[in-house]
């Protein structure tokens, strides 16, 4: 295997535009304003039309208590949409929501005790969203999965797992059982970016022999 490695410039992640000239695709955790949004270097979310992560994440009240949890190297397309438990109206009785008229109704506020929120949506490392998929609340998706375009995903995807459609279901694993959990011990996203960096054929190509070779010596 060639060994091509490029000058790496450290503070190259802090970029928001890491391409130049480029204002929509963005490094999600350089643009974050919410302290309820987390997410890990590198992941990127390639705008439509220049809108921010953030403005694809809905229905995400901070009083809720929940979080959306994204991890490193992950690669979102436009419009993907992230439903979060706020956009959830009672459903034990009328799902009107009189409380928010503020006319004398704002008595009848639920508490979050009566409000179906479902918790935290996580999404793992080095996942792949395809264009306008939505990722409804609570859902936890693991390292490595892929998400087809126009899907929604309503349940907890596996690592290296491939799903689409609506409801989202599996297309098929991406490796063995055994390779999958090699790659998780492996997790080639938390190594030191240096390492990464001198190593990206590997890691592209999904090399077992190489990154086994990696991660040994580290
Ligand atoms: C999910 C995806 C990665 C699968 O790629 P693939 O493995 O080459 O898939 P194939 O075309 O061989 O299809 C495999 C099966 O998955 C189904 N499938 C593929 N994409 C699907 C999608 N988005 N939603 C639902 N089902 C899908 C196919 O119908 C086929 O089903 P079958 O086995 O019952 O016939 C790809 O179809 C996709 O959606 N990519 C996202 C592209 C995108 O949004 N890019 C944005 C820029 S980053």
């Amino acid at each position: 295997m060639n060994i091509i490695v490029v000058e790496y410039d450290p503070n190259w992640k802090n970029e928001k535009y890491p391409i130049p000239g480029n204002r929509n695709v963005q490094f999600i955790n350089n643009t974050i304003t919410k302290s309820n949004i987390i997410v890990g270097d590198y992941s990127y979310y390639d705008a439509l039309n220049g809108e921010s992560f953030e403005d694809q994440v809905l229905y995400h009240y901070e009083a809720l208590g929940t979080k959306l949890n994204i991890g490193k190297f992950c690669s979102i397309a436009p419009e993907t949409r992230f439903m979060m438990g706020g956009g959830n109206h009672r459903m034990d009785g009328s799902t009107y929501p009189f409380n928010i008229f503020c006319n004398g109704w704002e008595v009848y506020t639920p508490t979050l005790e009566q409000l179906p929120i479902k918790g935290d949506t996580i999404v793992g490392n080095d996942v792949w969203i395809g264009r306008r998929a939505t990722i409804m609340p609570g859902v936890q998706i693991g390292d490595g999965a892929i998400i087809g375009a126009e899907s929604v995903v309503v349940k907890d995807v596996e690592p290296y797992t491939i799903v689409g459609g609506n409801p989202a279901k599996e297309v098929r694993k991406r490796y063995s059982p055994e390779i999958i959990e090699e790659l998780l011990e492996i997790s080639w996203w938390d190594l030191d970016i240096e390492i990464i960096n001198q190593n990206i054929e590997a890691i592209e190509s999904g090399d077992i022999e190489s990154l086994r070779k990696i991660k040994k010596q580290f």
